[in-house]
């Protein structure tokens, strides 16, 4: 599984860090990417599918492999 962050989305509500702080990574405005190629390892699945669940903007896509 991998993540991907949609930046036209994303308005930097940062639920995403709270919960999958090893998945995405913020800039200096609070915007934020998937770390790396958005590789999920398998133990943090759960946490990217809250994630996903909980940004308000739905700016996150959780994509299976
Ligand atoms: Fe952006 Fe949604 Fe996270 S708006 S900072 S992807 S919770």
């Amino acid at each position: 599984m991998r993540i991907k962050v949609d930046p036209a989305r994303c308005q930097g509500h940062n639920r995403c860090l709270d919960l999958a702080r090893d998945l995405f990574v913020d800039d200096d405005f609070g915007y934020v990417t998937e770390v790396g190629d958005g590789s999920v390892p398998a133990d943090e699945v759960r946490r990217a599918e809250l994630a996903v669940l909980n940004c308000p903007e739905a700016a996150i896509e959780l994509i299976a492999d």
